[in-house]
């Protein structure tokens, strides 16, 4: 108990679990796993509640809410409508989910603030890298523009393809390391990477960009003897994020860039992550996130948990 947070879970939900629900608390570990007293089986018909999330919310007494639902890029949904029940309810609401900042970053962040409750998203961008929290501890900073591999699964992607698998093959095996978004066209196409690009603008540059701001290429259209033969020459392919202040506002772009070998982009492999940020104090800060697992997406999320019990 190094922070003294004491916490229990109270509900779950998904599309196929419905909204299970039991105040006193919900035993994760299921039958025949040792139980605390009171606790009620994570599977229990009792404990499933009606079909809405405010009804759920209530009915689990929701102090903090952890949203970690499929990606919508169009609209964000159902994901905004959960956080803005969450942050009504009078709970902290945590979400995983580019599409709530991206979609209603300000209307969310106002309404934390109006209520008194925190909206945290450290692990949308870069898992659980501290990559929001960072510019909470410099004040009066402008960003003015950043470079980087943010998409992980197309690193993995293309880097399997250098290898000698076809696209298909080199999808299958990211989706089986967990890291593929729920449809995959979301990383091939660009997708992630332009949300991702786009929740970074909007929160860190403070300019709202819409999606069709950003000018979008995926890595669908590279054969695979194009990523070996840039590999072979030295020059291998990285689909970049790319942002920079411009007069008028913000200019944007994802797009698959030959990057020299020796340049730290070109270093990037796997599921490792990278982006170097441009400031009027610090010229250039870069921060690369080595080979993470899916625990960091999680520690994200409890990191912004442990922020919210603290405060
Ligand atoms: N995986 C990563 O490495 C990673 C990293 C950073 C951020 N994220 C973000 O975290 C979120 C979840 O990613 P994931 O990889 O865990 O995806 P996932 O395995 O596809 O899980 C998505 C979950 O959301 C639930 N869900 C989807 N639509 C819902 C709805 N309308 N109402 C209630 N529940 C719904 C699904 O429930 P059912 O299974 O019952 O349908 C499922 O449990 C995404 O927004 C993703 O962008 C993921």
């Amino acid at each position: 108990m190094r922070y003294g947070i004491a916490f229990r879970i109270t509900g779950v939900a998904s599309r196929r679990l419905g909204w299970i629900a039991a105040a006193q608390g919900l035993d994760l570990k299921g039958q025949g796993a040792s139980r605390a007293e009171g606790v009620v089986n994570f599977e229990a018909a009792s404990a499933a509640v009606g079909g809405d999330v405010r009804t759920w919310l209530a009915a689990a007494q929701a102090d903090v809410l952890f949203e970690a639902t499929s990606l919508n890029v169009e609209s964000g949904q159902p994901a905004i409508d959960y956080i803005r029940a969450a942050l009504e309810h009078g709970a902290h609401a945590i979400t995983a989910n580019k599409g709530p900042i991206v979609h209603a970053y300000r209307e969310l962040r106002d309404l934390g603030a109006a209520r008194g409750k925190q909206f945290l998203y450290e692990t949308t961008v870069m898992d659980g890298v501290p990559v929001f929290s960072l510019f909470d501890q410099l004040p009066a900073i402008h960003l003015q523009g950043f470079h980087g591999i943010l998409n992980s699964t197309t690193n993995v992607i293309l880097g399997e393809m250098e290898q000698g698998l076809s696209l298909d093959e080199a999808v299958k095996k990211a989706q089986a390391l967990g890291i593929a978004e729920t449809d995959p066209g979301h990383d091939i196409d660009g997708w992630d990477a332009a949300v991702k690009t786009a929740a970074l603008i909007t929160v860190l540059m403070d300019v709202p960009i819409r999606l069709d701001q950003i000018e979008r290429e995926g890595i669908r259209d590279l054969t695979a003897n194009a990523v070996r033969n840039a590999r072979r020459d030295g020059w291998p392919f990285k689909l970049v994020c790319r942002a920079r202040r411009t007069a008028s506002g913000v200019e944007a772009s994802v797009r698959p860039e030959k990057v020299r070998t020796g340049e730290p982009m070109a270093r990037i492999s796997g599921t490792s992550s990278y982006i170097y940020f441009e400031t009027d104090i610090f010229s250039g800060l870069a921060i690369t996130e080595e080979n993470p697992g899916l625990y960091a997406t999680a520690y994200g999320m409890l990191a912004d948990f442990v922020t919210v019990a603290r405060t």
